[in-house]
């Protein structure tokens, strides 16, 4: 449409990967002529899948892959800037390039990612990091080729760090890190501004990708053998929003699971002022969807709830999980909770603690509250002392653990289907559609298959089982 704001999609431009191709090779010595890149990737999936896209961008561009950043010629960490830990963690780490920078001054140091789109650390990174050759956002990722170019061309810094201009770009080479597991954005950025949260603020206003383009990506996935997808998006239950296409995310899912194939499809994150019983309805009739849901409560008091910006009450949180399990039965439960925001009390963290309890979630990702510079919360009283809010999350993971020890207890003995994956120290896992995982014996040939396991075992929370037969 003519006057559309959020016209087509742009597309990627080939263009600087052929001249940092061109670049490398002209090198005298042709000591980088193969060039090395150690990708490290801090945060949540929405990083993981840029990660996968910068990694395509530098397989095209001529690189090889090192996990070691000392064998590496590009040194690039995808940072992230949800809590003070992670940012601490990127510090320390990149405080530790110096060395290497020392001992190979040809290493190109790169920085990217939600932490370096915060002005406060981009001009820390800019005085106290010199080393770090290339600094960019993440909203322009499609332009790294570019920006590596001139970095590796020019004797200056590159720093790169708009503000989002709400465009999607299509088409960037992707060289992902599963064979059977993959990641699919369908959405970025996020318009909740919880009060706690720099996501807003570093991933910029909620966009939506095209259905059509989400659809042919899928179906490509599913073509290449990949049987287990991942839509992406901060809050995926509000896909489509304000988009004239009309397609919503209970729409996407049904077309998704259209596609013909043997796969599952997964989502996350939910929120829910968003989730809709014809939501669950929609998974409820979709055979592919994993009978699991990702929904994060944050706080069981309608108090801490509302100072958060969350947008529900506890009592409507209670109304969705009962909902969705009336009509799909046995449907698992995860969520994520922060413990400790300005203000709670012992009245409120019990609140929390009771809503634990009533829902019986199969794990929780829990926080400690951690201000993040710009936002609301940070402005707010905090007077509970640390040694407090530790003490009240510890409470919260021993109750959490019971939950699931006697969750896992009473699985044992069913047969459930599974996607056989690696656990990394010679076992494998079996992964179930309620995404619990099962540790299991066999042959490496099994991984990136379905399987049929019986749970044998539960130690506490840890499940162990037995593959019958795969499918
Ligand atoms: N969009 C998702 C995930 C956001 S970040 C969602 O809305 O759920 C992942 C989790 O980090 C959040 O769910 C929240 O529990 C936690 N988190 C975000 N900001 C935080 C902060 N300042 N301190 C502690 N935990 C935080
Ligand atoms: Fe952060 Fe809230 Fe957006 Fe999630 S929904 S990314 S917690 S602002
Ligand atoms: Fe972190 Fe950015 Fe994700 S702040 S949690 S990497 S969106």
């Amino acid at each position: 449409m003519a006057n559309n704001p959020k016209a087509a999609p742009v597309t990627f431009d080939m263009g600087y990967i052929d001249r940092v191709r061109a670049l490398l090779n002209s090198r005298p010595g042709g000591d980088i002529k193969s060039p090395l890149a150690h990708v490290r990737t801090y945060g949540c999936q929405q990083n993981v899948s840029d990660s996968e896209r910068i990694k395509g961008m530098l397989a095209q561009m001529g690189f090889g892959f090192t996990e070691e950043p000392e064998q590496a010629d590009l040194i690039l960490f995808n940072t992230c800037a949800v809590r003070e830990h992670a940012e601490d963690r990127v510090f320390g780490n990149v405080g530790a390039l110096k060395s290497i920078k020392r001992r190979r001054p040809g290493t190109l140091i790169a920085l990217c990612g939600c932490m370096v789109q915060q002005e406060h650390v981009a001009e820390k990174i800019k005085n106290s990091y010199p080393f770090v050759d290339l600094i960019f956002g993440p909203h322009v990722i499609h332009r790294f080729p570019e920006l590596l170019y001139n970095a590796l061309a020019g004797s200056k810094r590159v720093i790169e760090i708009p503000d989002s201009d709400g465009t999607i770009v299509e088409d960037l080479p992707v060289r992902r890190d599963g064979n059977f597991k993959a990641w699919l954005s369908i959405m970025y950025g996020c318009n909740n501004f919880c009060t706690y949260c720099i996501v807003p603020y570093v991933r910029g206003r909620e966009r939506s990708r095209d259905p059509e383009r989400i659809l042919e990506e899928a179906r490509e996935l599913v073509k290449s053998g990949y049987k287990e997808i991942t839509l992406l998006g901060q809050n995926v239950n509000s896909y489509g929003k304000g988009e004239e296409h009309g397609v919503d995310f209970p729409e996407l899912l049904k077309r998704i699971n259209d596609i013909p194939g043997d796969f599952l499809i997964r989502f996350m994150t939910s929120h829910p002022k968003d989730a809709t019983p014809r939501l669950f309805d929609t998974i409820a009739q979709c055979e592919k969807v994993a009978r699991h849901f990702h929904l994060p409560f944050q706080a069981g008091s309608n108090r801490i709830l509302k100072l958060m910006n969350r947008g529900y009450t506890r009592e409507q949180y209670l109304e969705l999980i009962d909902y969705a399990r009336s009509v799909i039965p046995g449907i698992s439960f995860t969520s994520d909770v922060i413990v400790g925001f300005p203000g709670e009390t012992r009245e409120d963290f019990e609140q929390t603690l009771d809503l634990i309890r009533r829902v019986g979630f199969t794990s929780l990702f829990t926080f400690i509250y951690s201000p993040r510079k710009g936002t609301p919360a940070a402005r707010m009283e905090d007077p509970v002392p640390h040694e407090v809010k530790t003490q009240w999350f510890r409470e919260m993971t021993t109750l959490q653990e019971e939950i699931a020890a006697a969750h896992s207890a009473s699985m044992v003995g069913t047969v459930r289907r599974a996607l056989i994956e690696d656990a990394g120290d010679g076992f494998l896992e079996a992964r179930l559609s309620e995404n619990i995982v099962v540790r299991v014996e066999g042959d490496r040939s099994l991984i990136g298959n379905f399987a049929m396991v019986e749970i044998t075992g539960a130690r506490s929370w840890i499940l162990t089982g037995k593959i019958l037969n795969t499918l």
